[in-house]
C-alpha cells in the first residue's frame, strides 16, 4: 500500500522521519558576520520546523571560506566557532522533525565578483552565453587539492554532528564541484578523476565513503544528485543510475533527485524537455527509475506546491517529496495540508526575456520572503521583481566587503 504524505520514513541507518515532507535546501545569504548562523537563521528555521515538515535541509553550507556561492554563506570549518550552529540545530529541531546540514563545495560557480579560490575538475568556465563574464575563470585541481576538499567535506560532518544535527546531505547537484567531476562536459581529466563514469563518481564516492566513517551509524548521510545536467554530451539519466547503485554500497541514508545547471536550470523548471513544464514535479520520472535500482530512499524535488503532488510522488514509489519555493511562500504549508486546507501557491514572477535576470529576479523574490522571516514577518506572494533585484544588488555589495574584510583578518 502506498504510503501517506504525514506516515512516518524509517531511513536505513535506523533513525525516523515522522513525515515524508522535505524542505529542500536553499541558499539563505543571511549569515552574520564571520559567515555563521545568527538570529535572523534561527527564527527562520523556528519558523519551518513549526511549520510541520518531517526533514529539514538547510541552504549549502560552505567547507571553504574562500569559495562561497553567496556572500552571506554559512561557512563551516575546523576553526569555526561551533555554538551558533548548536543554536541553529536546536531552532530546527523544535517540532521533531530531523534537521540536516547541506555541505558544498561550488567549483567553478563563483561569480567573479566575490572571488576566491575557484577550483574545478578542468579549467574550463561556465558557458553563460553573454553573461559568462559573471563567472570567475576556474583552476584546475591538483591531486593534492583533490584530498583537501575530501578532507574538509569530513571535517564539516563532524563539526556537524557534533553541534547536534541530526545528518548531512552532500550537495553533488545542480553544476557545483562534485556535479561538475561527474559532468564529462566540465571534467576533461585524464588522470583517476576524469574519464570513466567510475573516475568522474570518485570525488563523490570517497566523500560518501569517508563521512559515513567519520560519523555515528545513527547521523544521517543523503546525497542531492542531478537526475541528469540536461546538456547534450552531459551527464544523463543512465549515468544517475549507476552513481546510485555505488552509493547503494555506501550506507547512504537518502538520496534526493534534482537536476540541472546554472547553464541549464532545470531545477526552476526549465529543461530542454518541455514536457517537463507540464507536470507538476519536474524530476519524478527520473526518481521513479532511480528509486528502482536504489537500496536507500528516495527523495525528489521541483515544482510540488499541492498536496496531490506531494501525494502522486509517494505513489509513483519515491519516499520523499522535497519542497523549497512553496516552503518560502507558505512555511507552515504541511500543517495546513493535515488540516485539508489547500493555500494557493503563486509568486508573481517576472516576464523578462533575459531568462538570466528573470531567474535571479525571482530567486532574489524568494529571498526576500526567508529574509522577511528571518525578522518575525510573514512571505507575500506579490512582491516586485525588479525592486527585488535592486535590493539584493544592493544587499550583495554590503555583504561582499563584509566578506571580504573578514577574509582578510
Ligand atoms: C532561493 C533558493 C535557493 C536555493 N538554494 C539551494 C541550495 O543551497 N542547495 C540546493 O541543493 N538547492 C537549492 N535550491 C534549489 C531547491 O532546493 C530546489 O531543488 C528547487 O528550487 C526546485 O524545487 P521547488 O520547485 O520546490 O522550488 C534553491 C532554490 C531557491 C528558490
Amino acid at each position: 500500500m502506498t504510503p501517506g504524505i504525514f506516515d512516518p520514513l524509517t531511513l536505513p541507518n535506523g533513525t525516523t522521519l515522522p513525515n515524508r515532507i522535505a524542505k529542500a535546501a536553499m541558499e539563505e545569504d543571511m549569515a552574520e558576520r564571520g559567515q555563521v548562523p545568527g538570529g535572523a537563521l534561527f527564527a527562520l528555521y523556528r519558523r519551518w520546523a513549526a511549520g510541520g515538515v518531517g526533514l529539514l535541509i538547510s541552504g549549502n553550507v560552505m567547507i571553504d571560506r574562500h569559495a562561497v556561492v553567496a556572500p552571506g554563506a554559512v561557512v563551516l570549518e575546523r576553526e569555526t566557532p561551533l555554538v551558533p550552529f548548536e543554536r541553529w540545530a536546536e531552532a530546527g529541531k523544535q517540532n521533531g522533525a530531523q534537521f540536516w546540514l547541506q555541505l558544498n563545495h561550488p567549483g567553478r560557480s563563483i561569480q567573479a565578483d566575490i572571488g576566491g579560490r575557484v577550483l574545478a575538475p578542468s579549467a574550463i568556465p561556465l558557458d553563460m552565453g553573454k553573461h559568462s563574464k559573471m563567472f570567475a575563470q576556474p583552476k584546475a585541481m591538483d591531486e593534492g587539492e583533490i584530498v583537501v576538499v575530501v578532507g574538509r567535506f569530513v571535517e564539516a560532518a563532524k563539526r556537524a554532528q557534533q553541534a547536534g544535527f541530526d545528518g548531512v546531505e552532500l550537495h553533488a547537484a545542480h553544476g557545483y564541484l562534485f556535479s561538475q567531476f561527474l559532468s564529462p562536459l566540465s571534467n576533461q581529466r585524464s588522470d583517476a578523476w576524469g574519464g570513466s563514469l567510475e573516475n568522474r563518481a570518485r570525488l563523490l564516492l570517497d566523500v560518501a565513503r569517508a563521512v559515513r566513517a567519520a560519523v555515528k551509524p545513527a547521523f544521517s548521510l543523503g546525497v542531492k544528485l542531478n537526475s541528469a545536467d540536461f546538456q547534450r554530451g552531459g551527464f544523463d539519466a543512465a549515468d544517475a543510475q549507476q552513481v546510485v547503485r555505488w552509493l547503494n554500497a555506501l550506507a547512504v541514508d537518502l538520496v534526493e533527485v534534482s537536476g540541472g545547471t546554472y547553464e541549464s536550470p532545470a531545477m526552476q523548471g526549465r529543461t530542454a524537455d518541455q514536457r517537463t513544464l507540464a507536470r507538476e514535479a519536474y524530476f519524478l520520472e527520473f526518481a521513479r527509475d532511480i528509486a528502482a535500482v536504489a537500496s536507500m530512499p528516495v527523495m525528489t524535488t521541483g515544482g510540488i506546491r499541492r498536496r496531490e503532488v506531494a501525494g502522486s510522488v509517494l505513489a509513483a514509489g519515491v519516499s520523499v517529496a522535497g519542497v523549497a519555493t512553496a516552503l518560502t511562500l507558505v512555511p507552515d504549508l504541511p500543517a495546513r495540508w493535515r488540516k485539508g486546507e489547500s493555500p494557493v501557491i503563486h509568486l508573481r514572477g517576472p516576464s523578462w526575456k533575459d531568462k538570466l535576470m528573470a531567474s535571479a529576479a525571482t530567486l532574489a523574490q524568494l529571498r526576500r520572503q526567508l529574509d522577511r522571516m528571518g525578522r518575525g514577518g510573514d512571505p507575500v506572494m506579490d512582491s516586485s521583481p525588479l525592486w527585488a533585484l535592486l535590493s539584493d544588488r544592493v544587499r550583495r555589495w554590503r555583504l561582499i566587503y563584509r566578506y571580504r574584510s573578514w577574509l582578510r583578518q
